[in-house]
């Protein structure tokens, strides 16, 4: 089968996909052909090597956590997955971005048919995220949440599901999402220069939770605005969780990443939120994927269509 690897940390240029063995499953695995493959920033910096001291690479590194596709293979003790059933994978294993990917079979969970497949392949990362970070700061009627990087990956989750709890939600984005920020029941509004004062317009009452998917001194702002600490909660910058005691409350944080898949699956199934995909590209345009993920614009989420359902 085929397969990206890197050989080397570096820029998008390293990837490659190879020819490799295809795995075979064991004890209480599954093997499952890949229709369509999530591309996600930590990746990226896992590829780099600019988190070498927490997630070093061992080379040849394969790449991915987001995928769908149909189970191929099925190891000994698998009673509850099917051959031929149409999943919605969680790889811990750095093997989504790939024509066939192994993996316990707990982390598995049935793709609803109305879902579409590139859909599928980004409730893992982006999905979990948002569901994870509204766990740490959760928000309902009444509340005033502000979302930075509310057009990307995890913030067009995190806007959803907030709007859905009946918070007012302030979404900072570029002018060019604003329109569908707005159609999602978000209130959009401009990052750069004056931020601090739009936000204090927008919220004159004051800000009750604020989620970070940016960094870039999103932190500062929000206990500048007057949120608790325990209130704001971030993915991406950590220096600030020890230096401000805001939450930094990731995917990690989430006890059942599988039943938060499940869910999701289940509530976008049914047009309960959407997940607009900005690129879609073959496997072997990974580099490419990469590239446009590195200029951190656009709305959603960027997925491979690795083979035809
Ligand atoms: N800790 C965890 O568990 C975890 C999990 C997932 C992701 N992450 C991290 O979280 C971050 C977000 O991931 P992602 O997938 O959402 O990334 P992404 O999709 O690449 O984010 C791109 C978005 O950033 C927005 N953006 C650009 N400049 C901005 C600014 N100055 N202020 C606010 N937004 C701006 C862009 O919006 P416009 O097009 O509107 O400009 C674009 O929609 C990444 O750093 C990723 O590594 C952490």
């Amino acid at each position: 089968m085929r397969a990206v690897r890197f050989h080397e940390y570096g820029d998008e240029t390293v990837l490659r996909v190879e020819e490799v063995p295809d795995p075979q499953p064991g004890e209480g695995e599954v093997v499952v052909r890949v229709v369509a493959a999530g591309v996600n920033p930590g990746e990226a910096s896992i590829r780099s090597g600019a988190m070498r001291e927490m997630f070093p690479a061992e080379f040849p590194e394969g790449q991915g956590s987001d995928l769908a596709g149909v189970v191929a293979a099925v190891g000994p003790g698998v009673a509850h997955v099917q051959t031929g059933e149409a999943v919605i994978g969680l790889s811990d294993g750095r093997n989504a971005q790939a024509e066939l990917a192994l993996l316990p079979a707990d982390r598995v969970v049935p793709k609803p048919d109305a879902l579409p497949w590139d859909v599928a392949a980004t409730l893992y990362v982006g999905g979990t995220t948002a569901l994870a970070m509204l766990q740490a700061v959760p928000v309902q009627a009444g509340d005033t949440a502000v979302v930075a990087g509310a057009a990307g990956g995890v913030g067009v989750f995190l806007t959803q599901l907030a709007v859905g709890t009946g918070a007012r939600v302030i979404a900072v984005a570029g002018e060019a999402n604003h329109g569908w920020l707005r159609e999602h029941g978000a209130e959009p509004v401009s990052y750069g220069d004056g931020l601090e004062q739009r936000l204090r317009e927008a919220a004159p009452d004051g800000v009750t939770a604020f989620y970070d998917c940016f960094g870039h001194g999103y932190t500062d702002l929000a206990i500048a605005l007057g949120v608790p600490a325990e209130r704001v909660d971030t993915i991406i910058d950590f220096a600030a969780v020890e230096r401000l005691g805001v939450q930094g409350k990731g995917m990690a944080a989430l006890d059942d990443p599988a039943a938060g898949v499940a869910q999701l699956a289940a509530i976008a199934s049914q047009g309960g939120f959407e997940v607009p995909i900005k690129a879609r590209h073959p496997l072997d345009e990974v580099q490419e994927a990469y590239r446009g993920l590195a200029a951190r614009s656009g709305l959603g989420e960027v997925v491979l269509q690795v083979s035809k359902p």
